[in-house]
């Protein structure tokens, strides 16, 4: 009998199914519908810095004439707001039974960490950090933008004894090194990768629009390239997989090239949460055919380890595929 349990951060998951962070996560008859389908985890819905910012500075300007009252409201909707998220925690803890990540998605140190304690308070299984930045800085210095993701994590590290995950964005230059740093600094797991919100034009409208909202399958060619890199050079470290897995298929894939869990989001929103259970039929189906009992039979099998020279191996693939093209 074939069991598709893994661990993960530190974590036990029934299966390898995460479901990532978004509106799919935001209340808890969603959460508990997902635990119905078959998830074997759930990252809440994230809650942004600016959230908390925007909403206080809402009631602040209606307050203006009341300076004194400035502190007092910013401090009761900042509150009020974290009340309304860990109650979110505390009623997943209490009606369901996978795993209920947490999600901070934050672009500065500090003043999450206090909010990171409260979270582990109310019965959060481990924080998915999402530190959502993007280096524009002109005159920054090569390095600090990593840096920012090692004191954020560092700091989120000191203040809580559960498990700490980082959802990374793709713009690094060396991600296997800033992963390196992540470990060296105690993350329990990497979520590999963040999809950044995809700016478009509207040429008749003259004006920046929004892109679109979900990744497509052909997004996981490269999360499962760097998952397999990254596994192959840093052992003994948690992966998830995320942005384009939409297919069962690609689940598999994730495994093989190290990933010791995936996080769905688009395809669920597209094709509801039946999915998940095709997705772990076909998992468990392809562990049958291939005699697997286990996924750590079969985990990293295919990630780039055995490979001597990953860049000449990048470049063989490269110069077969489309130097004899005409
Ligand atoms: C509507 C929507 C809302 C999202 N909200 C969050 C969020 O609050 N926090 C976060 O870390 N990621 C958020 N994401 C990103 C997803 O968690 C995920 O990383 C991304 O969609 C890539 O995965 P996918 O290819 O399976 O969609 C959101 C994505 C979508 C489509």
């Amino acid at each position: 009998m074939e069991t598709l349990q893994t661990a993960y951060a530190g974590l036990t998951l029934r299966n390898p199914l995460i479901v990532a962070s978004s509106g799919l996560t935001n209340n808890i008859d969603k959460i508990k519908d997902l635990e119905k389908a078959g998830a074997g985890a759930v990252v809440l819905k994230s809650l942004f810095e600016e959230q908390i910012l925007d909403q206080a500075d809402h009631v602040l300007y209606h307050s203006a004439d009341y300076p004194e009252a400035y502190d007092y409201v910013q401090n009761y909707v900042r509150s009020h707001r974290i009340e309304e998220y860990l109650t979110l925690i505390r009623e997943a803890k209490a009606s369901c039974s996978i795993p209920i990540i947490a999600s901070i998605n934050c672009y500065d140190n500090g003043s999450w960490v206090s909010f990171a304690r409260d979270m582990e308070a109310a019965g959060a299984d481990a924080i998915e950090i999402n530190i959502l930045k993007i280096a524009t800085v002109l005159d920054e210095k090569p390095g600090e933008y990593e840096k920012l993701h090692t004191d954020i994590l560092k700091a989120i590290k000191n203040a809580v004894k559960i498990p700490v995950t980082v959802k990374m964005g793709q713009r690094f230059s060396n991600i296997v090194a800033v992963v390196n740093q992540l470990k060296a600094n105690n993350a329990d797991g990497v979520v590999l990768f963040n999809r950044f919100y995809q700016p478009d034009i509207d040429i008749h409208k003259m004006q920046f629009t929004s892109g679109t909202v979900f990744s497509s399958s052909s997004d996981f060619s490269n999360t499962m390239r760097w998952i397999g890199i990254v596994s192959g050079q840093i052992p003994n470290l948690s992966l998830a997989a995320s942005t384009g897995v939409h297919e069962p298929e690609a689940v598999i894939k994730a495994l093989l090239a190290g990933a010791s869990a995936v996080e769905l989001c688009s395809v669920l929103y597209q094709h509801g949460n039946g999915i998940i259970m095709q997705m772990l039929t076909i998992l468990e189906e392809w562990m049958q055919s291939q005699g697997f009992k286990t996924i750590g039979e079969f985990k990293g099998l295919l990630n780039f380890k055995n490979v001597p020279d990953q860049s000449y191996y990048e470049r063989v693939q490269f110069m077969k595929y489309f130097s004899n093209r005409d």
